[in-house]
C-alpha cells in the first residue's frame, strides 16, 4: 500500500506542496494544559515516568494543533540514568548528574543489556501512543547522540562550550571513547525497544555537534550516528532515521549519505537557501525556522513561514523550528504559523 502518512512520504523522499510540520518540544511549558499535567505527576522526570501521563502531554499539541508528527515524551538523560548515573533537575536551572572523571566512574555503570527494567515505563508510553494516535499522525521516538548525552553524564550539567567533556577527551581518551562506545550501544538497544513498542521513525539529538570540529567530528559525531543507524536499520529493515548535528555548519554536507539518515534536521544558524542547496540535494531536510519567532509572532512570523517554506519547495521538507519552542512562545503564534503554513 502506497505511504499516506504525510511525515513519512516527506522521510521517504516525496517532495510535497505542503511540507508536513511538528516542533521540537511540542509538548512543553507555553501549553497550559502541559503546566498543569506536569504539576499532577509532581516534577518533571516523574512525568517521563508516568506512563500514561507522559502519553497525555504527548497527545496534547497534537489535538491543540494537529501536528504531522508526535514525539515520545521523555528525555535524553533517562538513559544515563538507566546506566546507574544520578540525575535531578533543578528548577529554573536544568539538569544535574552524578559526574564521570575517569576509569572508576566509568566502570560504575551498568552494561549496555541492563537498561531496559529501568526504561520499561518509557517504552508502554510508547505503546500507548501507538494506540491512541490519529492515524494520520506519524510517532517519532528518540535519544541523545552520544557525544551530547557524554557532555552531561561528564560535566554533571549542561555546560555553554562542553568543556570538561573535551577535556577527557584529551586528557583520558580511553575512558572518553569507551564511554562513547557503551552510549552508542546503548542507544542502539534503547531506540530497539522504542521501535518494537511502536515508534515509527526515530530521532538522534546530537545538540552539542558543533562543538567537535574536524577529525573529533568524523570520530564522534558521525561514526557514532553511523553506527546506530546501521544497526537499527539491520534489525528494523525500512525505518526512517533522522539525525540533528546541531549547528554543524558546514559539516551538514554530505552528513544524511555518510551516516546513512533519511533526513537531516537543521538548526537555524545556516541559511534555508544555502541548504536547500547543499543538503537537501541528498534528501530530506527538517527545519528551521527561528524559536524565537513563536515569541514575537506577528508578520516576521508569517514572512519567515513561507520564506522557509519556499526555499525548500523542490525537494522533501519537514517543517519544524531550528530548536526547541520556548517557554515564553505564545501558543496562539503557532496557529499563525501552520495558518501560513498550509494556507
Ligand atoms: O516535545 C518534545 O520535544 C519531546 C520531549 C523532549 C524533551 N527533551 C522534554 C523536556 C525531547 C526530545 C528532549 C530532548 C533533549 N533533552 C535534548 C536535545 C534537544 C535540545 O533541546 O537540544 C537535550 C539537550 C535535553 C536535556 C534537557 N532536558 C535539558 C538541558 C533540559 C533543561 C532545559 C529546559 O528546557 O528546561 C531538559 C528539560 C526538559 N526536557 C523539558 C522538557 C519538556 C522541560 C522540563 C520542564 O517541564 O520543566
Amino acid at each position: 500500500m502506497a505511504e499516506t502518512k504525510k511525515l513519512l512520504r516527506s522521510l521517504a523522499g516525496e517532495t510535497q506542496d505542503v511540507p508536513p510540520v511538528w516542533l521540537m518540544r511540542q509538548a512543553g511549558r507555553y501549553l497550559p494544559e502541559y503546566r498543569a499535567t506536569r504539576a499532577e505527576a509532581g516534577d518533571f522526570l516523574s512525568l517521563c515516568y508516568n506512563s500514561d501521563l507522559a502519553a497525555e502531554v504527548t497527545l496534547q499539541p497534537i489535538r491543540r494543533y494537529g501536528f504531522d508528527a508526535a514525539i515520545l515524551f521523555a528525555d535524553i538523560l533517562l538513559l544515563p540514568q538507566a546506566l546507574g548515573a544520578d540525575l535531578w533537575f533543578e528548577t529554573g536551572e536544568g539538569p544535574r548528574l552524578s559526574t564521570i572523571t575517569g576509569a572508576e566512574g566509568l566502570n560504575a555503570l551498568k552494561g549496555k543489556d541492563d537498561i531496559h527494567d529501568h526504561m520499561a515505563p518509557v517504552y508502554e508510553t510508547v505503546r500507548i501512543l501507538a494506540r491512541e494516535l490519529p492515524r494520520e499522525t506519524t510517532l517519532i521516538g528518540f535519544a541523545g547522540a552520544p557525544w551530547t548525552v557524554a557532555t552531561y553524564m561528564i560535566a554533571g550539567r549542561g555546560t555553554p562550550d562542553q568543556a570538561p567533556a573535551h577535556a577527557l577527551k584529551a586528557e583520558d581518551r580511553a575512558t572518553f571513547e569507551a564511554l562513547i562506545d557503551l552510549l552508542t550501544e546503548s542507544t542502539i538497544e534503547y531506540l530497539s525497544q522504542q521501535v518494537e513498542a511502536g515508534a515509527e521513525v526515530v530521532k538522534i539529538f546530537d545538540s552539542w555537534a558543533g562543538s567537535l570540529k574536524g577529525e573529533d567530528f568524523t570520530r564522534y559525531a558521525l561514526e557514532p550516528a553511523k553506527r546506530i543507524i546501521a544497526e537499527l536499520k539491520s534489525r528494523h529493515p525500512g525505518l526512517p532515521c533522522i539525525a540533528f548535528p546541531r549547528e554543524a555548519g558546514e559539516a551538514y554536507i554530505g552528513f544524511a549519505k555518510a551516516t546513512g539518515a533519511d533526513c537531516v534536521a537543521l538548526d537555524n544558524s545556516v541559511d534555508a537557501d544555502w541548504a536547500a542547496a547543499h543538503v537537501q540535494v541528498d534528501g530530506c531536510v527538517q527545519g528551521n525556522m527561528a524559536p524565537n519567532l513563536m515569541v514575537t509572532g506577528g508578520q516576521a512570523l508569517i514572512d519567515e513561514t513561507k520564506r522557509i517554506k519556499a526555499a525548500f519547495a523542490k525537494g522533501p521538507h519537514i517543517f519544524n523550528l531550528g530548536h526547541g519552542i520556548t517557554p515564553e512562545a505564545d501558543p496562539e503564534n503557532v496557529h499563525v504559523m501552520l495558518e501560513a503554513l498550509r494556507g
